[in-house]
C-alpha cells in the first residue's frame, strides 16, 4: 500500500467542489507500474466531469485527469520493459489528479529527454485527438483545406500544427486576439476569425465557393451546423467535442438542451447528396480497444516533437493541489487558455524559454 493525495469530485458543481483527500493505493497488480506524478494535462472533459456532464465516469468520489508525466517508483511482478526511475508519460480513464497512481504497463509511453514533464503531459490527450479527427477519420491531404473550432485551444492548437505540417492550408476560429495571432504568426495558419461572432460569411469570402474540405467541429450547436454547410464536395465533417453545452462553470441543463436543439440532425440521404461524411472522435473509447494503434501514434508524435517540428503549447501550470486545480478550472471556463494548462509540483514546471 501506498499513502497519497488526491484531488477528487465528491459531488458536481462549480470549480470549488474539488477537494482533496488522502488516500491508499493498492500494490501494483502483475501488469501494473506505480508512476509518482509529477504534471498532469487538464483537459476540457475534466470540467464536463466536475460539472456531471461527461459520458464516461466511475462512480463517485473519483478523481479527472486523462494523462500524467512522472517517474515510476514500483513494478507490478509481470512488467519487464520498464525500472523503477524510469520517466514516462501515461494515458488513464481518469484518476490522474493525484501525486502517486497506479497504471497497467500497456498505458505508458516514453518521451523525450529535452521536455519537462509539464511539456510532456500537455501532448497525448491533445495530440492524439488531433492526429485521429484529422487523419484516421478526415483521411486529411495535402493541399487541402482544413476549418479548426476553437483553434487556440488545447486540441486546437495541436490540430493547426499536425495539418500545417502536413501541408493542409488551415483556417481558425478562435476568441481573443491574444489566441487569433499565435494561431497565425506562430503556428502557420492561413487566417483564424473571431469565434464570437458569425465566422461562416469570412470563412466563404476566403475560401470561395467550393468550400472547405475538412472541419473539426468541438463546438456543436450552431457552429456545427455552420460547418457543414461550408463543406465541399467529398468534404468531412469531424465532430468530437460539444463546448458549447456548457457555456458556463456549472451545469445547466436548458443551456445543454438549448445547444442540443441547435445541432442539425443529419440524415443519410441527406449525405448522399451533398457527397460528404460525417465522424465522431472519442478518444477514451478508442483507447479501450485500439491502445497498439495510439501508441504507434504517440511514439511518432513525441519524435516530432523532438525534432521540432511540433511543439507542446503549455499556457500555464498551476500547482498540482486542491486550489491549483480549483484555478486551473476556472482559468479554462474563462477561456483564456491559449494551448494547454497542466497541475504540476514543482519538478514538473517548464524551464524558461
Ligand atoms: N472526443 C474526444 O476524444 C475529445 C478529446 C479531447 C477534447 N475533446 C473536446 O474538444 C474540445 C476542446 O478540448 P480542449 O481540452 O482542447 O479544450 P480547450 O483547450 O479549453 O479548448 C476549447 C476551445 O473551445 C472554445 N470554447 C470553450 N468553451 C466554449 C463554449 N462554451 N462554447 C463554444 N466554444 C467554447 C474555446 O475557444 P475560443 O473561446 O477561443 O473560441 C476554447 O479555446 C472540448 O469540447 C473537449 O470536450 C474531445
Amino acid at each position: 500500500m501506498t499513502d497519497t493525495r488526491a484531488i477528487l469530485i465528491e459531488r458536481h458543481g462549480e470549480p470549488g467542489v474539488l477537494v482533496e483527500r488522502d488516500i491508499q493505493l493498492r500494490d501494483p497488480a502483475p501488469d501494473e507500474v506505480e508512476l509518482r506524478v509529477h504534471a498532469v494535462g487538464v483537459n476540457f472533459a475534466d470540467l464536463l466531469m466536475r460539472a456531471g456532464l461527461y459520458d464516461t465516469v466511475p462512480p463517485r468520489p473519483y478523481s479527472p485527469g486523462f494523462e500524467v508525466a512522472g517517474e515510476i517508483t514500483r513494478l507490478g511482478s509481470q512488467v519487464t520493459e520498464w525500472q523503477p526511475g524510469d520517466r514516462a508519460v501515461a494515458l488513464l480513464r481518469h484518476g490522474g489528479y493525484a501525486h502517486d497512481v497506479l497504471v497497467p504497463s500497456i498505458q505508458l509511453f516514453h518521451y523525450p529527454e529535452t521536455l519537462t514533464p509539464a511539456e510532456a503531459a500537455a501532448v497525448p490527450v491533445v495530440f492524439l485527438t488531433a492526429w485521429v479527427c484529422l487523419f484516421d477519420s478526415g483521411n486529411a491531404r495535402r493541399g487541402e483545406t482544413a476549418l479548426v473550432l476553437g483553434a487556440g485551444g488545447g486540441v486546437g492548437t495541436a490540430a493547426v500544427q499536425l495539418a500545417v505540417q502536413h501541408g493542409l492550408r488551415v483556417i481558425g476560429t478562435a476568441g481573443s486576439e491574444r489566441k487569433r495571432s499565435y494561431v497565425v504568426d506562430d503556428l502557420g495558419a492561413e487566417a483564424c476569425f473571431d469565434s464570437r461572432h458569425n465566422w461562416e460569411p469570412e470563412v466563404l469570402r476566403l475560401v470561395g465557393a467550393r468550400g472547405i474540405d475538412i472541419a473539426l467541429d468541438s463546438v456543436g450547436g450552431r457552429a456545427t451546423a455552420a460547418c457543414r454547410r461550408l463543406l465541399a464536395p467529398l468534404g468531412r465533417l469531424v465532430f468530437y467535442g460539444f463546448s458549447e453545452a456548457m457555456p458556463r462553470s456549472k451545469r445547466s441543463w436548458l443551456r445543454a438542451a438549448r445547444a442540443w436543439l441547435r445541432m442539425p440532425l443529419i440524415h443519410p440521404l441527406s449525405l448522399v447528396q451533398q457527397n460528404i461524411g460525417v465522424f465522431g472522435v472519442h478518444l477514451l473509447h478508442l483507447q479501450a480497444k485500439e491502445v497498439a494503434v495510439l501508441k504507434s501514434t504517440l511514439d511518432e508524435i513525441y519524435r516530432c516533437v523532438t525534432r521540432g517540428e511540433l511543439h507542446s503549447v503549455v499556457d500555464r501550470v498551476f500547482p498540482l493541489d486542491r486550489q491549483g486545480a480549483i484555478e486551473a478550472h476556472r482559468y479554462i471556463h474563462a477561456r483564456k487558455n491559449l494551448g494547454k494548462v497542466v497541475l504540476a509540483d514543482t519538478s514538473g514546471l517548464p524551464k524558461a524559454r
